[in-house]
């Protein structure tokens, strides 16, 4: 025990060593070749060359920039209650965070994958999945608005997610804290061997991309860390590194470092599929919500489900072998070809790299070294294609160019290194500042990657910006990865911690994107498609007020017979058919957000008056040079108040009904 704590120490005092050199470094050469600011400038009015999606991380969103200039152009809220948009406080979106433990308002996002259609991105939606509570999402990217959540139960700290097989037949969504199985009161310390790890296959539909839980593997109690998908020869199977295989349940820093070598667990998914397909697995009570939006009603609706299928690795003989993987892996990357699975060992001074064709062959050879709960443990040199020697310090992640190179990001010696597939050897290293975790080239987790740009994403940024108090910005980091030699262009700020991020190039995704949701095709139930329709209407102590908005008023807008202890809905309708009018609306008092409403969209909020009196409400979005103007009155009388319900446009009472 002694010894590690020894080498944990001398690994933190080198860091700090080389995070200052590096800072050194940086300000000394000023890091940047001549060009660098030409090569991520784009020109007022042009248009990135990329959209990169980068988590949110503990904000629980995703964000979306523009590559190479690092501008931000949208915070998709996925996870988190977002005031800005009104997600997860207007009507619509609320059932969007409901959970088998009710309504969440906040998530931890972490690891964004892009559909693909045999192996190359196709653009259709974007995942990410929820580390806090089990829960997956999907984005649509003609909207870039979140469309789906599931969650996942029988999992806890869902971090091997959010991946896709290369026609995204499946997302996968690995656990990494393992958990009793099923869910009971039971000592702590009998964890080991009676904690279970769920890895869970979602069934993607082609069609539209609803998520549907296909089946849950039941792994030994280990914690699951990420995951990469086969593809090409490899399409079929996918890997997921583990570390905590001593199954230890306390200072796991220390005891979950003990053994030499955890594992890479090869999931013959297409195995277990046709095993599910013949009848096989069990199904199991389970708790879990399905949460969908659709742009016809512009509503989400939330499903609790019942049940699960289950499959046992024992049931399913020949889908599941451990290779042993130095020393607490982290990563786990596949190359383009599918041959390659990276295994970045956070404690090894290496990097071991397995080949698939070898692991097939040591599978048909038994070239077996045990087994770990009934799993075959395939023998560490049987399945081993290279070892990348004493690249950096830490190894945490690996993306690919496409061009038979490899980019690794060093947490401890603050690098990214360069490095060839193959050779296993070092071709160049730049420092990050500092201590980087995921890096990202468009296309990285695909058989086709963009290998124009990394974009690596650091957890410090001490002295990088300006400072902001105790709590500093969180930071990526573009190089050019065209050259030999990588070269930093820019840094730029994000939101929440950047886990992992996706890209693809713009020309994939624009084109596709809505400009506004048609009127007519709006089929949300309290939709007001004309002004001359809008109306107030008392059922006991709700009143529905049906709302349009247009450039600049809205209908009504002076509103009377509403009473203290109402419950008042605003169904409010943006009648707009042009790209780039969305209206807000805000009403004083309001324990919710604005909203804010796209062109052709209904969205409701709810306001409890708790005061006697006439109370304004305004447009929150700047709309026309009228914008100012866009307002309106609503008055309050005391409980029980004989003022009946009228509403004006113009001074000209409408009917109330
Ligand atoms: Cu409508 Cu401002």
């Amino acid at each position: 025990m002694k010894t590690i704590f020894k080498s944990l120490l001398a690994i933190t005092v080198l860091s700090m060593v080389l995070g200052s050199c590096g800072n050194g470094d940086s300000k000394k050469n000023g890091a940047l070749s001549g060009n660098a600011a030409e090569r991520v400038y784009v020109a007022p009015g042009e248009y990135d060359e990329f959209y990169a999606f980068v988590s949110g991380g503990f904000s629980g969103q995703l964000a979306v920039y523009g590559l190479p200039s690092g501008r931000l152009f949208k915070v998709i809220p996925v996870f988190s209650v977002d005031a800005e948009k009104a997600y997860g406080f207007n009507e619509e979106t609320k059932p969007m965070l409901n959970t088998s433990h009710g309504f969440i308002p906040w998530g931890d996002s972490h690891h964004p994958d892009i559909s693909q259609t045999a192996g190359v991105l196709d653009g259709r939606w974007v995942f990410i999945n929820e580390n806090n509570t089990p829960r997956i999402a999907k984005i649509d990217l003609t909207t870039f608005e979140t469309t789906e959540i599931l969650e996942i139960p029988n999992s806890a700290g869902n971090h091997s997610s959010s991946f896709v097989t290369e026609n995204t037949e499946y997302v996968v969504a690995g656990t990494r804290f393992s958990i009793p199985f099923p869910q009971r009161d039971m000592p702590i310390k009998e964890f080991k061997g009676n904690f279970k790890g769920a890895l869970t296959f979602i069934k993607v539909d082609p069609k539209d991309g609803t998520m549907d839980i296909k089946f849950q593997l039941m792994m030994p109690g280990f914690d699951y860390d990420l995951s990469h998908p086969g593809r090409g020869a490899s399409h079929g199977w996918f890997f997921f590194t583990t570390y905590n295989t001593e199954e230890a349940n306390s200072l796991l820093e220390v005891n979950a470092s003990q053994n030499d070598k955890d594992f890479i667990a090869a999931v013959n998914w297409k195995k277990i599929e046709e095993y599910i397909n013949n009848g096989g697995g069990t199904k199991v009570p389970a708790k879990y919500a399905h949460n969908v939006y659709t742009d016809e009603t512009h509503s989400a609706t939330s499903t609790m489900r019942d049940e699960v299928l289950i499959v046992n690795p024992s049931e399913v003989p020949g889908a599941i072998y451990f290779m042993p993987t130095p020393k607490s892996p982290h990563g786990c990357d596949v190359d383009p070809s599918g041959e390659y699975i990276v295994g970045n060992g956070k404690l090894s001074a290496d990097l071991t790299v397995h080949s698939f064709s070898k692991m097939i062959k040591a599978i048909e050879e038994k070239k077996f070294d045990g087994d770990a709960y009934g799993i075959p443990i395939l023998q560490f040199e049987a399945t081993l294609a290279g070892v990348v020697k004493s690249p950096g310090l830490g190894p945490l992640h690996t993306e690919f160019d496409g061009k038979g190179n490899a980019y690794t990001t060093f947490f401890i010696s603050s690098e990214v290194v360069k490095w060839k597939l193959g050779t296993w050897e070092v071709l160049d290293r730049k420092s990050t500042y500092y201590s980087p975790g995921h890096l990202m080239i468009p296309g990285g987790n695909s058989g086709k990657p963009f290998g124009k740009y990394a974009l690596v994403m650091n957890k410090i940024t001490k002295d990088r910006y300006l400072p902001t108090g105790p709590e500093v910005t969180q930071s990526a980091q573009l190089f050019d990865i065209t050259g030999e030699k990588m070269e930093l262009l820019i840094d730029f700020p994000t939101i929440g911690e950047p886990h992992y991020a996706a890209g693809i190039p713009a020309s994939l995704i624009m084109s596709k994107s809505k400009k506004i949701y048609k009127l007519e095709e709006n089929e949300h139930p309290f939709a007001t498609k004309s002004q001359t329709t809008a109306k107030v209407i008392r059922e006991g102590n709700e009143v529905h007020i049906y709302m349009t908005m247009i450039r600049s008023h809205f209908a009504p807008d002076n509103i009377e017979g509403v009473q203290v202890g109402d419950k008042v809905f605003f169904h409010v309708t943006n009648l707009e058919q042009d790209y780039d009018v969305p209206h807000g609306f805000a009403m004083i008092g309001a324990q919710t957000s604005e909203l804010l409403i796209m062109p052709g969209q209904t969205e409701t909020s709810i306001w409890e008056p708790k005061q006697v009196g006439v109370w304004p409400f305004y447009c929150t979005d700047f709309c026309s040079a009228l914008h100012q103007e866009m307002q309106g009155y609503i008055r309050v009388s005391p409980k029980g108040s004989d003022v009946p319900i009228t509403f004006t446009l113009d001074g000209d009472a409408l009917d109330a009904e």
